[in-house]
């Protein structure tokens, strides 16, 4: 036993990291084009104006995935490419953008995965109340209705939301990333409820539209890594329990009422005098069944049991490896976290993100020598093997990111890449952890 033999081993972006082209061939803004042209809000002064270029390199970005041997591509659609003002008139010029990459991706035999929200919000929505306003989950349904009818002949598998918790917190919660907004609970639990609403929508434009598709949701997740064998009821406990910091940021208050049709019982007690209006209808739209659980994972909190049997964070020791964006590498996470998500949703699991940021350079050779993401990766799937097999059904890997991007409010001053991106010149190097990977892929992880 060891990974499925149709594992699925791909490779990930998103729309505003990669695409570039901004303001081309009819695209609206978003509120990523907003936010990071306006002064002291990405640390490194840079926008995605251009960003990797993709939207005119994508033939050569997707030659080199077959050259990798990448037999699947997690990409994200720009709402505001498709429909400029967010809804209403399309902009056929978006739909051929997407048609051409997916063609392409199709004559390598790579298998297109489509996340139709990873954060850039259309501009025009926004200004409309974006996720505050109640008509948000039918535009989104609009929306969506329009990716499936044109690409669903050929793409089956979207993930609706990429890691609602940070779009949301960090976006309308801590003011970090666009819209840069710091907002009451009760706005955010109304934010939220909408978000789960618009899923739900998306969930059924999908069915009606594609037959055999199939559908996730995406986690960005921090799993708990219990000390010792006496620490996981701990761990797991804590890990699902809402209310351990923000509601946002917790993983019930996301997942539960998609799987369970209901939000945990302690949130509703806490909040319950500024909850926005849940009706069964909502509940009944919000869990209609999808096919399988999303999950970014990048780093873990080591936890031990604590007081009343509660979860208490050990800190790493003093000089514990962290990668260079500074979070630290906890390759069990990967484990636990897998393992403790299928006990509790029972549903198929794909990582959809894990990658390292490193200190990435073209060396005297003309090569991006990058060991230490070999090693990141290598350590981080020996776990997630570990994790299939005993017993978690785990279908397929996505390494986080095909090529270094625009890290968000970190401008490009991450690399998390297995292509090195020379932004000056657009020129792309396989590092060598992209031909390790590739190897990986060839043996199915069997040489791990
Ligand atoms: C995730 C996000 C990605 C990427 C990655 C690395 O939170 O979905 O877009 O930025 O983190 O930081």
């Amino acid at each position: 036993m060891s990974f499925r033999k149709d594992f699925v081993w791909g490779a990930a972006t998103a729309s505003y990291q990669i695409e570039g082209a901004f303001d081309e061939d009819g695209k609206g803004r978003s509120i990523w084009d907003e936010f990071s042209h306006t002064e002291g809000k990405i640390s490194d002064n840079s926008t995605g104006d251009i960003a990797c270029d993709h939207y005119h390199r994508y033939k050569e970005d997707v030659r080199l995935m077959a050259e990798l041997g990448i037999k699947a591509y997690r990409f994200s659609v720009a709402w505001s490419r498709i429909l400029p003002d967010g809804t209403g008139a399309v902009n056929q010029k978006g739909i051929d953008f997407y048609n051409d990459l997916i063609n392409e991706l199709m004559k390598y035999g790579i298998e297109p995965y489509v996340t139709l929200y990873h954060w850039d919000l259309p501009y025009a929505l926004h200004l409309k109340g974006g996720w505050l306003n109640d008509d948000i989950s039918d535009y989104f349904e609009q929306y969506v209705t329009i990716v499936a009818e044109s690409f669903g002949d050929r793409v089956k598998n979207f993930i609706t939301f990429n890691e609602p918790q940070v779009f949301t917190g960090c976006g309308y919660f801590e003011g970090s990333h666009a819209p840069g907004y710091k907002l009451a609970d009760k706005e955010l639990l109304h934010i939220c409820h909408n978000v789960h609403k618009a899923h739900g929508k998306a969930v059924r434009a999908l069915r009606k539209n594609i037959r055999d598709v199939k559908i996730g949701f995406t986690m960005g997740t921090t799993p708990t890594v219990p000390m010792s064998d006496k620490d996981i009821d701990a761990a797991r406990n804590s890990y699902f329990s809402c209310g351990n910091g923000h509601f946002l940021f917790s993983e019930s208050f996301w997942i539960d009422p998609i799987v369970f049709g209901k939000y945990p019982e302690n949130l509703m007690s806490a909040y319950g005098d500024i909850l926005p209006e849940i009706s069964a209808e909502d509940m009944k739209l919000i869990s209609a069944p999808i096919d399988f659980i999303g999950l970014n994972i990048y780093t873990g909190n080591i936890v031990k049991t604590g007081e009343g049997g509660c979860a208490e964070k050990v800190p790493c020791p003093a000089g514990h490896p962290r990668t260079a964006i500074g979070w630290d590498i906890i390759p069990s996470s990967l484990y636990w976290g897998t393992k403790f998500y299928y006990d509790r949703y029972k549903l198929p699991i794909y990582i959809t993100e894990n990658g390292m940021s490193a200190h990435d350079c073209i060396s005297l050779d003309g090569k991006v020598h990058d060991p230490n993401r070999i090693d990141y990766l290598n350590r981080y799937l020996l776990e997630l093997k570990k994790s299939a097999e005993s017993g978690a059904d785990i279908r397929g890997y996505f390494q986080w990111s095909l090529l270094d991007n625009f890290e968000w409010a970190k401008g490009y001053s991450e690399r998390f890449g297995l292509i090195y991106t020379d932004y000056p010149t657009q020129k792309r190097i396989v590092k060598d952890s992209g031909y390790w990977y590739k190897n990986v892929i060839e043996n199915n992880g069997e040489n791990l």
